[in-house]
């Protein structure tokens, strides 16, 4: 459940920020996502934002803290499907419901690593050095405007990564041991790959690191082609290198229900991968455009725009679905161990195939880093 909502201070007693802090009060009052009396930009003028934190709803239950984080890998080979502001603003969203979340960039472009305020080029060390440069987690991390969050940036030699990897003993698992200590730790709840445009080294050494796959796609029929080969490539790493490897969900981006077409990807993809597609579908919005060019995630950008508001509903419902499956995983538990769990089909993939069928109708042409702490107080804003 969405226990927190987000409190934000301005740093002088402006116009805008007294419309800032009135606008906690009702925000307080309606929680996190109906931002009426939010003012519409963060920092509005004249104000900044000097602390963004959470305090958590009357009547909500805290948040039950979990061993290890929850690894999700946000992947489509197909280049331009939204995977990286969907990495970004989900990464965003759960870090202002006060997960503590870290968003690694292992995108060469390094678009994450901008959106949050490091552009291509402004770190010496980031992905590349972890896995291949001896470098320890505490050198590449790096915080972010949202104090939950934080980078793991992607360097500029990160573009030769691919090359050098082929040439390692470990080249599908180096990601992996040089997180190891995060993704067996409880320092975060959260730890988010956004993964380049190809089934590459960079790519499986994210699916191989994670245990589960958010597939961010746009509702068009070259969509779909790449749908099955990226099953196939899950399918693949999950037989060998990493069983706990599934499907969380699917995410339609830039979705625009106005054409016939839009509706019948959804229809097809529902038809193949059952559950697994999220109800939140994200519409095309300039705000989440814009939002990067100023090394903003959107709900610091515009938190009343329509994207900023999609990713937040959707960390709603990414969240929800996890607890239910932790809850139905605890229920089986108790109940004694299910027979052959692990080859059971994973959660949202019960009528998943290898690939999507026949083509839709019409058919178209084609600073140093403050580490989390391990026990932070959960109610500190
Ligand atoms: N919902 C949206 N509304 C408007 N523009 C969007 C939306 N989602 C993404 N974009 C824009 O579309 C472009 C592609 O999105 P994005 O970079 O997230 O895709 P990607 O899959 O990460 O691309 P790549 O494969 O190159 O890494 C970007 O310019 C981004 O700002
Ligand atoms: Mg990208």
């Amino acid at each position: 459940m969405w226990t927190r909502i987000l409190l934000i201070q301005q740093e002088r007693g402006t116009s805008g920020a007294r419309a800032g802090l009135e606008g906690i009060q009702r925000a307080l009052e309606a929680g996190l996502g109906r931002s009426e009396g939010l003012p519409r930009r963060f920092p509005p003028p004249g104000g900044t934002v000097v602390r963004i934190g959470a305090v958590p709803s009357p009547s909500a239950p805290r948040r039950k803290t979990r061993a290890r984080p929850r690894v999700v890998a946000i992947s489509n080979q197909k280049g331009g499907e939204g995977k990286t502001t969907t990495a970004v603003n989900l990464a965003a969203s759960l870090a202002a419901g006060e997960h503590r979340v870290l968003l690694v960039d292992l995108d060469p472009q390094a678009n994450a690593s901008s959106s949050v305020g490091y552009p291509r080029g402004s770190v010496q060390a980031g992905t590349y050095e972890l896995m291949l440069g001896g470098a320890r987690f505490a050198d590449v991390v790096r915080p972010t405007e949202l104090p939950s969050l934080w980078v793991v940036p992607a360097s500029a030699d990160l573009a030769g990564a691919e090359v050098e990897l082929v040439n390692l003993e470990d080249r599908e698992t180096a990601l992996r041991r040089a997180l190891a200590p995060v993704l067996e730790g409880s320092d975060h709840d959260f730890v988010i790959f956004d993964c380049p445009p190809s089934l590459g080294l960079l790519t499986i050494n994210g699916l191989v690191a994670a245990d589960r796959v958010v597939i961010p796609m746009q509702a068009k029929y070259f969509s779909l082609e790449g749908l099955g080969a990226l099953k196939g490539t899950i399918d693949a790493i999950r037989a060998g290198l990493n069983p706990r490897l599934r499907i969380e969900g699917i995410v339609f981006c830039m979705f625009d229900p106005r054409t016939n077409l839009a509706q019948q990807v959804v229809n097809e993809v529902r038809e193949h991968f059952a559950d697994a597609v999220y109800e939140t579908m994200v519409p095309i919005n300039i705000r989440l455009s814009e939002s990067p060019s100023f090394g903003k995630p959107a709900l610091l950008y515009d938190i009343e725009s329509r994207g900023a508001q999609s990713y937040l509903q959707l960390a709603r419902e990414v969240l929800s679905r996890m607890e239910a499956a932790d809850e139905k995983a605890a229920a089986g538990a108790e109940a004694g161990p299910p027979a052959k769990q692990a080859e059971a089909a994973p959660e949202g993939e019960t009528k998943a195939k290898a690939k999507p069928k026949a083509k839709p109708e019409p058919k178209p042409k084609p600073e140093p880093h403050e580490a989390p702490a391990a026990k932070k107080s959960k109610g500190a804003a």
